[in-house]
């Protein structure tokens, strides 16, 4: 990961270096590049290391601590995060005048940490406002009910969790008929709903525990068990828990609700890709009309979102890649050939498609898709032909601006 940030951490006392060390080893973002317990040698370790952020608790000797904190301002072109269980007016006066960049008050919340962290590293980019450093987030939203949005969000979570030194989450918004738990065969033992309740009680490590991992290595945190607690989980706190999982994996993907419903809307928005699944017919095609003036309204949104045709060549003799494209008045960005064969499968034996069928087109072109969202441009669209050729969409299209 490119955006890390690389820490080093000084504190005499072993026993509150350790409680910080752990909450910083569950951030996936962070990387402790040394730890130290003695003031007078961390200015040399620094030197050495060359940290993003020097971390110091003060509260073995706030006095040398304070001494070092400046000496590092002055010395060193490290941030300076300073941790205190002291909540003395003039003690983070002094702090803050000897240079320090962020004070933390012990104990020290999940969610301060990566605020903290968050400031720090934008500071050091130069200001923008995004609100994580590195987590490469996907929201996949569907055009109608049963175009494959879970199929591809399992299945694009499954290929980047293929990579070891990425560490992927997936989290399952359709409240009420969700079924990734199936797609990955999981038997989960929490769910979003407990999650999103106890989130000021999280860290990252709990959180990671209160998930389950497949064995592809994706981490999944599904809908909540019965019908009538998807109200509880407050679209607050559910923003909460985001934001804790951006800090603690490298990717975040979520399958929407078709419902577009408040958690959706936060999901959309805390993500920098969203993918539009649809299909080649005509109840779908005027669904991405729709949703994309919807979108328009809403800050940023359009912008973001990234067009991708599934099951292409399902019904081949209608509606041609580029009419649907002149339509939609989009660029199509992906296209996942069809193979129902494959796919249902795959799902029944809760194993993704690379497990499945590893050499079929359609596994490829997901791979890909993946590969292609996590930035890496020499990605390439296979040709997926089939349906590519002339389509008789003109008799429904003077349909398709009226009603909508
Ligand atoms: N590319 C594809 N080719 C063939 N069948 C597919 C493809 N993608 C999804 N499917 C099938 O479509 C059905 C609906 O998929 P699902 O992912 O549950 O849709 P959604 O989450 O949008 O409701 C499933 O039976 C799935 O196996
Ligand atoms: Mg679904």
């Amino acid at each position: 990961m490119s955006n890390v940030l690389r820490l080093a951490i000084v504190d005499p006392n072993d026993a509150s270096r350790e409680t910080i060390k752990s909450l910083l080893l569950g951030m996936d973002l962070v990387w402790l590049e040394a730890e130290c317990s003695r003031y007078e040698f961390f200015g040399d370790i620094v030197e050495q290391t060359n940290p993003d952020v020097g971390v110091v608790c003060l509260d073995e000797d706030p006095e040398i601590g304070l001494e070092l904190v400046e000496r590092l301002h002055e010395t060193s072109s490290c941030a300076v995060l300073v941790v205190s269980n002291s909540d003395d007016g003039s003690l983070i006066l002094r702090t803050m005048r000897a240079g320090a960049k962020e004070i933390l008050t012990v104990p020290i919340t999940a969610e301060e940490l990566i605020g903290a962290l968050e400031r720090i590293s934008n500071a050091r980019s130069g200001g923008g406002k995004g609100k994580s450093r590195g987590c490469v987030t996907i929201a996949v939203a569907g055009a109608s009910g049963g175009v494959g949005s879970t199929s591809l969000a399992v299945n694009i979570g499954c290929a980047l969790a293929s990579d070891e030194s990425n560490s992927v989450a997936l989290v399952d918004l359709d409240l009420a008929v969700g079924d990734a738990d199936v797609f990955l065969d999981a038997i989960p033992d929490y769910t979003l709903v407990d999650v999103s309740q106890n989130v000021a009680r999280l860290d990252f490590t709990l959180l990671k525990k209160s998930m389950t991992k497949h064995s592809s290595g994706l981490y999944l945190l599904p809908r909540p068990v019965q019908l009538q607690d998807a109200p509880l989980i407050d679209p607050d706190d559910f923003a909460r828990v985001v934001g804790l999982l951006k800090a603690t994996f490298s990717h975040l993907i979520f399958d929407l609700s078709k419902s577009y419903g408040e958690l959706d809307m936060v999901a959309m928005r805390e993500s920098r890709q969203v993918l539009l699944i649809t299909q080649l017919d005509l109840p779908c095609l005027r669904n991405v009309v729709r949703l994309m003036m919807s979108f328009d309204e809403e800050e940023g949104l359009k912008e973001k979102v990234k067009i991708v045709i599934n099951r292409m060549g399902l019904d081949a003799e209608h509606i041609g890649l580029k009419k649907a494209q002149e339509t939609i008045n989009s660029d199509i960005f992906w296209r996942i050939p069809n193979d129902y064969r494959s796919m249902a499968e795959a799902r029944n034996n809760g194993v993704p498609l690379t497990v499945q069928s590893p050499k079929a087109a359609i596994t490829q072109a997901v791979v890909n898709l993946a590969a292609a969202l996590n930035g890496d441009e020499t990605a390439e669209q296979e040709a997926v032909g089939a349906s590519e050729k002339k389509s008789g969409m003109s008799k429904w299209l003077p349909f398709m601006g009226g009603k909508s």
